[in-house]
């Protein structure tokens, strides 16, 4: 079961966790990783302990807001390994400001890094694993996208953000299913990553927010890579246009 041998992932913000935890999860199952980010530095770690564990990792120095780092990187992928099967689109940034200050600037640094960047990176992957009639987009969006009655403030700019993922991920769901490629979305609760740092390590914060999660802990980045792990896998191939909601039973309560 969920064997990626002879698959080939690209992983955008590879650098930290999830992401990182998703490109070790992928490499575990037998995928050859492209492991993509702009902290080049945590790239290299990343590609050590997964060399160190027998896998095959390839760092891809990107931004994900400039189309050209995203052509450059798929092309250097498709030069090494020969195909791209899998996308893993997660690069994202989450600010705090408040709705009446918010600038220009903070709605466009967060709409073009978790959206804009998503379409473009789909785009120049989709194009590869088409040639193969086989794909894998997983795109990750969040509890607060709309839909699940989970609402947070001070991020309007994030929330709008991951809506729009999850309306991309069932537009694409339905466009790319003619050439076997397969569209869902993972949208986790609060997971221990560096993004939220400032929530998960202030007392206050924690439980406020653990207050209505009725498993009453915090997500580990492995337990959003397991998910991953089963989209890209064979044993996904009925599911397309899903939006799997990863956060300790919040959206259900
Ligand atoms: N943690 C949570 O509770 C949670 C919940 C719901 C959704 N999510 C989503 O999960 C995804 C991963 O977040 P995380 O929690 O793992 O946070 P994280 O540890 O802060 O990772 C964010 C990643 O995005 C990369 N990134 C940011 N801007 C980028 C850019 N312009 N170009 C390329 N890479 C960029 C960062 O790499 P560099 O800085 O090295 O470029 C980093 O690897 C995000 O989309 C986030 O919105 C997280």
């Amino acid at each position: 079961m969920f064997d990626l041998t002879n698959k080939v992932a690209l992983i955008t913000g590879a650098s930290s966790g999830i992401g990182r935890a998703s490109a070790i999860a992928l490499a575990g199952q037998g995928a050859s990783v492209a492991i993509a980010a702009r902290r080049v530095e945590k790239l290299e770690e990343l590609k050590k302990e997964i060399e160190g564990k027998g896998g095959k990792a390839l760092v891809i120095p990107m931004d994900v807001t400039k189309k050209e780092d995203i052509e450059a990187g798929v092309k250097k992928i498709v030069e090494t390994f020969g195909r791209l099967d899998i996308l893993l689109n997660n690069a994202g940034v989450a600010e705090f400001a408040s709705f009446f200050d918010m600038t220009d600037e903070q709605w466009d640094k967060t709409l073009n890094t978790n959206l804009k960047a998503y379409f473009h990176v789909a785009q120049a992957a989709g194009q590869e694993m088409a040639k193969n009639k086989w794909g894998r987009i997983i795109n990750i969006s969040s509890i607060a996208s709309g839909g699940v009655a989970v609402g947070f403030p001070q991020v309007v700019h994030y929330c709008a953000s991951k809506g729009g993922i999850v309306g991309m991920t069932e537009a694409l769901a339905d466009e790319l299913a003619p050439l076997g490629i397969t569209v869902n979305a993972i949208g986790p609760g609060v997971i221990e990553t560096e993004m939220t740092q400032g929530i998960t390590g202030d007392p206050q914060q924690s439980q406020g927010m653990l207050a209505r999660i009725p498993m009453k802990r915090f997500g580990k980045p492995e337990e959003i890579a397991s998910a991953v792990v089963y989209l890209a896998s064979d044993e996904a191939s009925y599911t397309t246009g899903a939006t799997l909601y990863i956060d300790g039973g919040w959206t259900a309560s």
